[in-house]
């Protein structure tokens, strides 16, 4: 039998094969069932035994050497088919961009891309969490145990897994906390972070609706104090709203992961019926705040003598509505394009600080 002559034969298809599909045919009529090779493995076992021993060697080798040229031709082909997409579909980012192109911002991203801009220029990173988070890191790790009233608060969406325990069941998170939690965890202080995303509750009316968007912040460093807060938080209103006469009023309230908890109203008032943010006629609730407890610091392995911070968790739905005057939620979910491009957010308009964030 001449090895060398199929061997031949089966390289110079391959060399010739310009498309995977032409390697795949050279591969069948090689190595397929009823291949070149296939058949003469097979026809080993018709073989006397020293025959057998002398001619096997040369069959195996080129079996060895037909398969290997067969995936080394098909790995440089698949190269080349990938390098001629990426040339084939490649994007001009330099290109200019119509300022008339379709779509624009929604209001709610916006916002965000606006909290963001503010919490960067004084040194908070932006941090995330998941969606469905665990019973542990929504509650029990926020200091609010299995039986404690405020879960009933928080009009929970529970997914119990199949078989599942209270302390392994999942929850649509219902507050950004948790994100708290995971940084705590994951991160060693001093931390500054801000978490802004979905939160879902069961409550729907013209007020309330089941998925909603909330920002958390954490400070965690040595000496930390309300002081601290009200700062920031005065900081943020300012650099939030663009106005500069902005007071905040903190009333003593209670979250179970907080101590003390402070709710906090900014100062406003009613100009023909529209609400505008300074001044100190009338209050307005826009988040709640509060140094961590000392529990919540020790459950995520810190040490409550060393290290202290507050936190707080603020309505984004809301801030956007109080800045750019909705009046309905609901229309943040119609996903009607006159209405967002009422508002005039383009895709390009990264907000600055510089340039006023709402600009
Ligand atoms: N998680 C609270 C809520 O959703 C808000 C909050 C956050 C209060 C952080 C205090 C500190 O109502």
């Amino acid at each position: 039998m001449n090895t060398d002559a199929l061997r031949g034969e089966y390289l110079a298809a391959l060399d010739a094969a310009s498309t995977p599909d032409a390697v795949e045919a050279v591969r069948v009529a090689a190595l397929g069932k009823a291949g070149g090779i296939t058949q003469l493995m097979k026809s080993l076992g018709g073989m006397a035994p020293d025959e057998r021993l002398k001619v096997a060697p040369a069959f195996q080798a080129l079996r060895e050497e037909v398969s290997s040229a067969i995936e080394a031709k098909k790995a440089s082909l698949g190269r080349a088919v990938l390098e001629a997409r990426l040339a084939s579909e490649r994007l001009d980012l330099s290109l200019p961009v119509s300022p008339s192109a379709p779509g624009s911002i929604h209001p709610i991203s916006q916002v965000m891309d606006e909290l963001s801009e503010i919490f960067a220029d004084l040194g908070f990173a932006v941090a995330e969490g998941p969606e469905i988070e665990t019973d542990w890191y929504n509650f029990t790790a926020l200091n609010i145990p299995p039986e404690h009233p405020a879960r009933a608060m928080h009009d929970t969406f529970y997914a119990r897994p199949e078989g599942g325990d209270e302390a392994s069941r999942m929850v649509l998170r219902t507050h950004t906390s948790p994100v708290q939690i995971r940084t705590m965890m994951s991160e060693k202080p001093p931390i500054r972070i801000i978490a802004p995303g979905r939160v879902y509750r069961s409550d729907s009316d013209a007020t309330h609706t089941p998925m909603f968007h909330q920002v958390e912040g954490l400070v965690i460093d040595r000496g930390i104090t309300l002081g601290h807060l009200k700062w920031t938080l005065e900081t943020f209103v300012k650099a939030f709203f663009e106005v500069d006469d902005v007071t905040l009023r903190l009333r003593p309230s209670f979250f179970p992961f907080t101590e003390p908890g402070v709710e906090v109203d900014v100062g406003c008032s009613w100009e023909n019926g529209t609400l505008k943010i300074g001044g100190n006629s009338s209050w307005m609730e826009i988040l709640g705040a509060g140094m961590v407890h000392r529990k919540v610091l020790e459950n995520c392995g810190l040490d409550p003598a060393e290290w202290q911070g507050f936190a707080f968790g603020c309505g984004i739905d809301r801030l956007a509505m109080l800045k750019y005057g909705m009046t309905d939620l609901r229309a943040f979910f119609d996903a009607d394009l006159r209405w967002t491009r009422h508002f005039g957010f383009g895709a390009l308009d990264v907000p600055t600080l510089s340039a006023g964030v709402g600009a």
